[in-house]
């Protein structure tokens, strides 16, 4: 009898071709048809070998009405913050997620939201967009200098590291925090400079969030750490929404206190705190830092992978926890 599966994400039709040569597959397109609330997840993923998905928690309640046959939770994304990983390894369940195909995107994302909060880019749109656009150009929207500032990267992890690269293109200098210095010769082929979090804030001109959620990390930039940066700095995530305490954002943008904040998550998404739309220094995408066609493909083929490789009891391809009691 061939392994049973549950996946609760949208699916290229390869993909899924391939995965019912080998699986029972139960499929849910969660973009199309919308997710499935937690109960219907559970029904549907009760004696199966595998999951796979996105847009939905995986926790003990999860892991309890799949049973014991549950061997991997395949995730679709890079982050694994609704997956409860403590209780996965408990329960002997292979975790997986889907680093370096959407690094280039995300980091094409940090770069363009820097450009666009800094060069008021989607304001200027919507002027235009308005009609507004009658007299001589030269005055109008006047933002902040790119080459020469300084760039602080906040989690200096693989996408850390591609926006890096990037921004050495545009001549912009540095400096990045992260948990563990990068050794030195890393630092040295990405021009970054290691500083404390409070000495990146009180630098840089453009701070982008690139770090990962953990309880560490939730509300690392909160009213304190928004008021330890420059008054002419910008705010760019494209980490997780929590990672900022979005009121006190909302708190620091209105008093001027900084200049502007480009986000492209929120921390209670899909809402977003009232007020920050209404401001002309934000800008607002929904999540999206990874979305070009060629990412969300790879990305769901790298779960599918995933799941395939541990179900026929291969190492998985890009494994988030380790199962053999070490982590
Ligand atoms: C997207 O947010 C991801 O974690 O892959």
């Amino acid at each position: 009898m061939k392994p049973s599966v549950f996946v609760h994400t949208w699916t290229p039709d390869d993909v899924l071709e391939d995965l019912r040569t080998k699986f029972e597959v139960d499929h849910h397109d969660h973009i199309n048809n919308g997710g499935l609330p937690a109960s219907e997840i559970h029904d549907r993923v009760r004696g199966k070998d595998g999951f796979m998905v996105l847009g939905a928690r995986v926790d003990e309640e999860l892991l309890q009405a799949a049973g014991e046959s549950l061997k991997i939770v395949a995730n679709c994304a890079v982050g694994v913050d609704d997956i409860d990983i403590a209780a996965c390894t408990r329960a002997g369940v292979q975790v997986t997620n889907t680093p370096d195909v959407l690094t280039d995107a995300v980091a094409d994302m940090a770069i363009g939201l820097m450009l666009a909060v800094g060069r008021r880019i989607v304001e200027a749109d919507q002027y235009t967009r308005a009609g507004r656009f009658q007299g001589p150009p030269f005055g109008l929207f006047w933002g902040a200098e790119i080459r020469g500032e300084t760039l602080g990267i906040v989690g200096m992890g693989r996408i850390g590291q591609a926006t890096a690269r990037r921004a050495k293109g545009f001549g912009l200098d540095i400096v990045y925090h992260n948990r563990n210095r990068l050794e030195s010769a890393r630092e040295a082929e990405l021009g970054a400079a290691w500083l404390s979090l409070e000495d990146l804030l009180a630098r840089a001109r453009y701070v982008i969030l690139l770090t990962p959620l953990t309880d560490q990390t939730h509300h690392l930039i909160d009213a304190r750490r928004l008021s330890q940066m420059r008054p002419d700095g910008y705010l760019i995530n494209v980490s997780r929404g929590p990672v900022v305490h979005e009121r006190a954002l909302l708190e620091a943008l209105q008093a001027g206190t900084i200049a502007g904040a480009a986000l492209d998550v929120y921390e209670f998404e899909p809402k977003m705190t009232d007020g920050l739309a209404a401001l002309s220094n934000t800008v607002l995408t929904p999540h999206i830092a990874s979305a070009n066609v060629a990412t969300r493909h790879g990305m769901i083929a790298l779960a599918a992978k995933n799941l395939s490789a541990v179900l026929a009891g291969e190492a998985p391809l890009t494994p988030v926890n380790r199962l053999d009691g070490s982590g």
